[in-house]
C-alpha cells in the first residue's frame, strides 16, 4: 500500500546570484513500512527533498509539483493542517539534529515536549512516555535525566530519533542520521531504524551520502544527482547491477575491506555549480560513457526492469528508446 507519492517535485531557491534548482522534477513513491535510501553527493538536493515533504522550506524557495500523503496533496493543505501532520504523520530527524538538542534541558524533557504540545498530555505522563521511548531507542532509564553534553554522539542521535518518534509518525525522514559517528555506532543506528520500522509499522526515508551503509537496510534506493533522480529501484538491483554511470561510480568509490587496492576509485570531477548546471545530462562532464546525444538528454527515467529506473541515455537505447517519463 502506498503511503507517499511525490510527483514532479521542483524546489528552486531564489538567490541574488540566480536560481538554484535544488530539486528539479523528482517523482517517487514510498510504500507503507518501506525503507527508502535517498543517496547522493553533497548538494544533490537530498535535504531539500526532505524539507519539501515537511513543508519546512525557507521563504526563498519556489515549490511546484505534488506530494500526496495517503492521497492528500500536502502542498495544498492549509498551514494549520500541515502543522498537525508534521510530527503526527511525518517526522524528520534533521541533519545535525544530535548537535542541536537543547543544551540546558534534560533529554527526557525534550522528548516529552512534543507530547505535551501536540497531545496535551500532562507533564508527568509525558515524561513517563518519554522514558519509554528513550528505552525503545536504546537510551537506558538512568540516562534519561542527562543533559545532552553528558551523552555520547550515538546516544544523542538516539535521543533525536526518540523525539521524532514521540507522536508515532507514519513516515520518518532521517537526514544523515549517522554523520560524525564511528563505524560501529553508524551500524547500530541503522539497525535501530530497521527495528523501529517494524515496531512502529512506519515508512522511513534514510538520507545519506553513504550508499554502502544505507544499502544494508533499505528496501529501495533512490540516487540523486544535481537535483534529479539518476536511478531508482530495489536495493539489490541498484547496488549489484547499477545502470547509471553515477551510481556505478558511487559504488566503486566504496572502500572494500577485502580488496588489496590502496584507494577505492573515485568519481572524477565535482558536482556541477547549481547556478550553472550543464545543459543535457547533468552528469555528462564527469561521465566516461558520454557520447553524442547526451548533451541534449533531458534526464528521462527509463525502465530497465519492472521496478528499476535509470536516467541514462544508454539505458534508454538498450531498451530501444522506451521511456517512462
Ligand atoms: N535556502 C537556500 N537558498 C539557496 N540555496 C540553497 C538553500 N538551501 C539549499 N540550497 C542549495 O540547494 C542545493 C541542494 O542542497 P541540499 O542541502 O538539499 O543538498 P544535500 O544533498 O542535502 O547536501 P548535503 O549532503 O551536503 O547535506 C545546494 O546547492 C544548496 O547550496
Ligand atoms: S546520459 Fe550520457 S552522459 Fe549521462 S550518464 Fe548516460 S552516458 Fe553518461
Ligand atoms: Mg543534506
Amino acid at each position: 500500500m502506498r503511503l507517499l507519492e511525490v510527483k514532479s517535485l521542483k524546489v528552486y531557491f531564489k538567490t541574488q546570484a540566480g536560481l538554484v534548482r535544488a530539486v528539479d522534477g523528482v517523482s517517487l513513491e514510498i510504500e507503507k513500512s518501506e525503507i527508502l535510501g535517498l543517496v547522493g553527493e553533497s548538494g544533490s538536493g537530498k535535504s531539500t527533498f526532505g524539507y519539501a515533504v515537511m513543508r519546512l522550506l525557507p521563504k526563498n524557495a519556489v515549490v511546484t509539483g505534488e506530494i500526496f500523503l495517503e492521497g492528500e496533496d500536502l502542498l495544498k493543505l492549509p498551514i494549520e493542517k500541515m502543522r498537525k501532520i508534521r510530527g503526527e504523520k511525518i517526522a524528520m530527524v534533521f541533519q545535525g539534529s544530535m548537535n542541536s538538542l537543547n543544551p540546558i534541558m534534560r533529554v527526557e524533557d525534550q522528548v516529552a515536549e512534543p507530547l505535551i504540545i501536540h497531545k496535551g498530555i500532562d507533564e508527568e505522563e509525558a515524561k513517563r512516555t518519554a522514558r519509554e521511548l528513550l528505552m525503545q531507542v536504546g537510551v537506558n532509564p538512568e540516562k534519561a535525566k542527562s543533559y545532552p553534553h553528558e551523552l555520547s554522539g550515538g546516544l544523542k542521535q538516539r535521543v533525536a530519533i526518540a523525539m521524532a518518534l514521540a507522536l508515532h509518525p507514519a513516515l520518518l525522514i532521517a537526514d544523515e542520521p549517522t554523520t560524525a559517528l564511528d563505524v560501529m555506532t553508524q551500524a547500530q543506528i541503522m539497525e535501530l531504524l530497521k527495528t523501529l520500522r517494524v515496531e512502529y509499522n512506519m515508512s522511513i526515508i534514510i538520507i545519506s551520502h553513504d550508499i554502502s551503509l544505507v544499502s544494508e537496510v533499505a528496501d529501495r534506493m533512490a540516487v540523486m544527482y544535481a537535483g534529479k533522480l539518476a536511478e531508482l529501484g530495489p536495493t539489490n538491483e541498484v547496488v549489484l547491477k547499477p545502470v547509471h554511470p553515477y551510481t556505478q561510480g558511487l559504488i566503486a568509490s566504496v572502500p572494500k575491506v577485502d580488496s588489496f587496492a590502496l584507494k577505492p576509485a573515485s568519481i572524477p570531477g565535482d558536482p556541477p555549480d547549481p547556478l550553472n548546471l550543464p545543459s543535457g545530462c547533468r552528469f555528462m562532464p564527469r561521465c566516461s560513457f558520454a557520447r553524442s546525444g547526451c548533451e541534449s538528454f533531458d534526464g528521462t527515467l527509463f525502465r530497465v526492469s519492472r521496478d528499476h529506473l535509470a536516467a541514462c541515455l544508454l539505458a534508454g537505447e538498450r531498451l530501444h528508446g522506451r521511456s517512462v517519463g
